[in-house]
């Protein structure tokens, strides 16, 4: 028997659970410190009381015999695609058929198991600093990406290049990790390549109710074409409260299609074989996002978060380290002071203020000497690690 020897390309560690190793190993050799953890993005906002209404009427619907339900809709069940096909028309103004929505556990596994639908042989683009799981997926089974490079002299906004070469081409919009955003005219760049060159984007657009700014394009599908080269994840993790709960969603559009096959009954063929389905309670949960109040909801959820970004970007300011994002963004990305490396900025925040950030190199080289903050914390944690952030300028 032989293991997948792809797993030895990858390192040691995912990046986060490193991060978490330290984060320990420094608590436990110090006890006494307090740590305020601006690492991964984590929500820590509780869910709308409209969510939790939904989740207990379904869980108790569970209980009686004659409302309990067993296997669902692999894909989900059509309420729900219809309430997120509704929601990207009068959000967006981007028309979809509740068909071309498919329900998943979140953006994470969707965007690594969509690779099953594509050839073995298919070859790969992505961005470097790059979301470690659109790279680690594709090791695990033995490709090497191309990537293409954002830099403080691209703005983190790298364009299409006649150098790339890739059947699937992986964009973040708000990117993760450098929290910059696509405008319209760069986002159809990005779509009018992919079309000359039959590729596919596989867009994930977790980070999407960040966007402030009513220009910015929300969706893959406000741009022209993009129904016929794109892919869009969509998660309910960072939108509203969701990362413990687990759900999501991937819009495959019914006209993609490549040599006459079309990639939205590839998706739903391969999660019907693979998947059994988001339980019936989080699904009446995450509709319950969808209504009126709980888009309210969000909304306030989402300007909670907002307020905790605009004290780390001032507090940035103050000190005179250099960052971009955290505008249309839960996420800073901060230029380390004193050219240290990713990893010496984090052992350096960690030591002189408790604060635990996420080393930029873990996204790929691009992204040595930075580190990334997140504005997912409580507004007391973040005001306090802003504090101990300014007490470094003295
Ligand atoms: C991150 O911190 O980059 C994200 O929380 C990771 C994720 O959503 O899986």
């Amino acid at each position: 028997m032989k293991t997948n020897q792809n797993y030895a390309t990858l390192p040691k560690n995912y990046l986060f659970s490193a991060v978490a190793e330290k984060t320990r190993a420094f608590q436990k050799a110090n006890p006494e410190r307090s740590i305020i953890k601006l690492s991964i993005g984590d929500v820590s906002r509780p869910l709308p009381s409209v969510v939790v209404t939904a989740l207990r009427k379904a869980c108790t619907e569970m209980g009686k015999s004659k409302t309990f339900r067993g296997y669902g809709p692999e894909i989900g069940y059509p309420w729900l695609r219809k309430a997120i096909a509704e929601f990207y028309t009068q959000q967006y103004q981007v028309k979809l058929a509740p068909e071309e929505v498919i329900i998943s556990d979140g953006a994470k596994s969707d965007l690594s198991n969509l690779l099953d639908i594509f050839d073995p042989q298919a070859t790969v683009a992505m961005y470097d600093p790059v979301y470690p799981v659109y790279l680690e997926t594709n090791l695990m089974l033995g490709r090497q990406p191309q990537f293409f490079y954002a830099t403080a002299e691209n703005d983190f906004l790298p364009l299409p290049d006649e150098s790339i070469k890739a059947d699937i081409i992986y964009l973040c919009n708000p990117a993760n990790p450098t929290g910059v955003c696509y405008n319209r005219a760069q986002l159809q760049q990005w779509v009018d390549f992919a079309r000359k060159h039959q590729a596919v984007i596989l867009y994930d657009g977790a980070y999407a109710c960040f966007i402030q700014d009513s220009h910015l394009p929300k969706s893959i599908f406000e741009i022209d074409g993009a129904c016929e080269c794109a892919i869009e994840v969509g998660s309910l993790s960072k939108m509203a409260g969701f990362t413990g709960v687990r759900c999501g969603y991937t819009i495959v559009p019914k006209q993609l299609c490549y040599q006459g096959v079309k990639l939205n009954q590839l998706w739903c063929r391969r999660q019907a074989t693979k998947f059994n389905g988001v339980s019936y309670i989080v699904q009446r949960g995450a509709e319950a996002v969808f209504s009126s109040a709980g888009l309210l909801a969000v909304q306030k959820n989402i300007a909670y978060y907002q307020r905790n970004l605009r004290l780390i970007c001032r507090t940035l300011q103050a000190l005179g380290w250099q960052y971009y994002g955290g505008e249309h963004s839960p996420y800073v990305w901060v230029r380390c002071p004193q050219q240290m490396t990713s990893w010496q900025c984090f052992d350096f925040l960690l030591k002189t203020t408790g604060i635990v950030c996420t080393p930029g190199v873990g996204f790929g080289v691009g992204g040595e000497n930075y580190v990334r903050l997140t504005g997912f914390n409580s507004y007391a944690n973040t005001r306090l690690a802003c504090q101990r952030l300014l007490q470094l300028k003295k």
